[in-house]
């Protein structure tokens, strides 16, 4: 068989186009993609293979793994969470039943490599539940264990995918005693709301903080979907694909969990229109809640608590909130959208 790969799926999204970027650069690691739509150009040449496919599919994940040593999977393919409000049974599908294909190929791939797949999966703010702006603002930061409640179908889905991987690295097959070297290595990480100069996401909840500055840096009046006091946490895209390199690299004797919170900085939706506007002066920013959205962002924590992903395995964001924009967001942000960014 060839050499060993890592398969990413999802990877013609917002974080998997960051993620092949730095994998290439770091040339440390042979990429086999998939995602329903090819990917550009450029990020293809950064791939040993390339699939354009479901991940509901289940001959297309079989003829993958026949044909490479996957020894890490990187499964971002995912509905948001605004987008599975819209259309729950279809999220329930993608998010649920596909990370259990993925997760039955890992578990194939690890029994007959003799070594544990290392499967990394990105989870999210999503699956808390703070019941109200009060409690939430009481609350503070969360830890991993407090207020597992979600209310949107993403965040259930989450939740128990998170479930499910600890499953398969614990359990799977207890009772025919499997060892656990044919078991896989389920690590998993709960992002705040992802802010990247590069892409828009769609269909999340947390859209309303990068769609705010892709507009404006394209000249584009913006209507705010939440208003100036929703708070949540937001993180740098490069800190993003960071934390899953490292959580990836971590020695598996140093994790003591396999979910991890990690959060770099909180910001207000007026907060971010206000860092907005001094970039581009001419932003024309307005907010109009939409009573839903609003709703499920008030249900996600002003903070999260990342102190276990910094003690066990180092994590530590390079960007807060000044850096993010000053050195990440807005020169990056520039240079894409060319002359329309006065
Ligand atoms: N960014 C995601 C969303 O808004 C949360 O993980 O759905």
């Amino acid at each position: 068989m060839s050499k060993p790969v890592v398969l990413v799926t999802g990877a013609n999204g917002e974080i998997g186009r960051t993620l092949l970027q730095r994998m290439h650069t770091d040339g440390r690691y042979r990429v086999v993609t998939v995602d329903l739509t090819p990917l550009p150009e450029k990020y293809r040449g950064f791939c040993l293979e390339t699939y354009a496919g479901n991940i509901m599919d289940r001959y297309l994940l079989d003829q993958i793994a026949a044909h490479h040593e996957i020894e890490v999977v990187f499964h971002l393919a995912a509905l948001l969470s605004t987008r599975g409000e819209r259309d729950p049974e279809l999220a329930h599908q993608v998010n649920v039943e596909g990370t259990l294909h993925l997760l039955r190929m890992a578990q194939n791939q690890s029994a007959r490599l003799g070594r544990p797949v290392r499967f990394i999966f990105p989870s999210s703010i999503a699956v808390y539940g703070m019941p109200s702006v009060d409690e939430k603002k009481k609350v503070g930061r969360v830890r991993e264990q407090d207020w597992n409640v979600p209310i949107t179908m993403y965040g259930c889905n989450k939740l128990y995918c998170e479930h499910l991987g600890r499953y398969f690295t614990q359990y799977f097959r207890q009772l025919s005693a499997l060892s656990s070297a044919a078991r896989l290595d389920f690590r998993s990480l709960r992002f705040p709301g992802l802010i990247s100069a590069e892409t828009v996401p769609t269909g999340g909840t947390s859209d309303f903080g990068p769609e705010m500055l892709h507009a404006a840096a394209q000249g584009q009046p913006y209507e705010c979907f939440v208003g100036p006091d929703a708070k949540i946490p937001f993180m740098a895209m490069p800190d993003a694909v960071t934390a899953l390199v490292h959580l990836l690299e971590a020695d598996r004797s140093k994790l003591t969990e396999t979910v991890y919170n990690v959060s770099s900085f909180s910001e207000s939706a007026g907060q971010i229109a206000d860092r907005v506007r001094a970039s581009f002066p001419g932003a024309q920013i307005s907010f109009k809640p939409d009573a839903v959205r609003s709703k499920i962002v008030d249900s996600w924590p002003e903070d999260m608590d990342d102190s276990r992903a910094r003690a066990d395995w180092g994590w530590k964001p390079a960007y807060d909130v000044e850096r993010a924009f000053a050195e990440y967001l807005i020169p990056t942000i520039r240079k894409r959208y060319g002359a329309r960014s006065a």
